[in-house]
């Protein structure tokens, strides 16, 4: 039978090595993204060619927007896990950040991934083997200044995870957190030029910081069958970093 991931921030640095690696474990993909479709189109194109077996279907869908989950709902034939990797953060003093910055990271972080979440259940536990995976970070144990409300969002998701998972555990269903510390990606590219990417590097236990396959590895670990005992857990994959 064919076993279905709605696989959300598809278009972002993990979400797109996530996106093929589930797709080499046999997973088909709804790969969504927002601004930056014309990525889901390049991954589609490779995906046809190379799993011409399993099914890949875009979805846009912006996470800002009230009606979201009645948007998304509709679109879906059966899903048997949900991967969010979607994600937004900002840098600053907490004392300096507006309210309307606060609610956009709860928005897409935390509130839109939970009602999604709410909103599929039924589908979920129809598989057997459901799964729910949030991307967390090492900052939801471990608070960073300057980016507190995203700490204060993925702290958010583990206490969720570990509530909500012991509510489905006899529906099939297991919820994860994979949290990962450092990834080498675009979006750390301008915190990281001038030598502070190998001054970070030498902060980090196993001396480099991760690259996407690193954390795509372990989604697809939680994504098994075989994972079924595996629940309400927080999984920090950082090298030894801050955790
Ligand atoms: N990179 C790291 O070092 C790191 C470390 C720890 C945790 N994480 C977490 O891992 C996850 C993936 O990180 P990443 O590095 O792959 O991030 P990324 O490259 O910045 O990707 C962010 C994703 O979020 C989506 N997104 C942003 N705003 C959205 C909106 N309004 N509605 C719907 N989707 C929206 C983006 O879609 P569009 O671009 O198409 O809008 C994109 O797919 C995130 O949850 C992040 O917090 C990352």
């Amino acid at each position: 039978m064919m076993k279905r991931a709605l696989l959300f921030g598809a278009t972002g640095a993990i979400g797109q090595s996530a996106a093929r690696t589930l797709a080499a474990a046999g997973w088909s993909l709804y790969l969504q993204g927002w601004h930056h479709m014309d990525r889901i189109g390049a991954l589609l194109t490779d995906l046809a060619a190379d799993y011409p077996q399993q099914e890949f279907l875009p979805l846009q869908l912006d996470f800002t927007a009230r009606d979201a989950v009645a948007a998304l709902t509709p679109q879906l034939y059966g899903v048997d896990a949900l991967v969010f990797s979607q994600g937004i953060t900002d840098y600053e003093l907490f004392a300096e950040a507006p309210a309307a910055v606060l609610d956009a990271q709860w928005q897409v972080n935390v509130r839109m991934p939970l009602l999604i979440t709410q909103a599929l259940q039924e589908k979920l536990a129809q598989s057997g083997h459901g799964r729910v995976v949030y991307l967390g970070s090492v900052y939801g144990g471990q608070g960073s200044p300057m980016e507190v409300m995203y700490s204060t969002t993925k702290g958010a998701l583990s206490a969720f995870a570990q509530a909500y998972a012991r509510e489905v555990a006899s529906l099939g269903i297991t919820v994860n957190v994979l949290a990962p510390g450092a990834v080498d990606t675009p979006m750390n590219a301008a915190m990281l030029a001038g030598g502070a990417k190998t001054a970070l590097a030498a902060e980090i236990p196993a001396g480099r910081l991760a690259q996407p396959q690193d954390i795509a590895y372990w989604l697809q670990v939680l994504l098994a069958p075989q994972a079924q005992y595996l629940t309400g857990q927080t999984i920090y994959v950082s090298g030894g970093w801050r955790i």
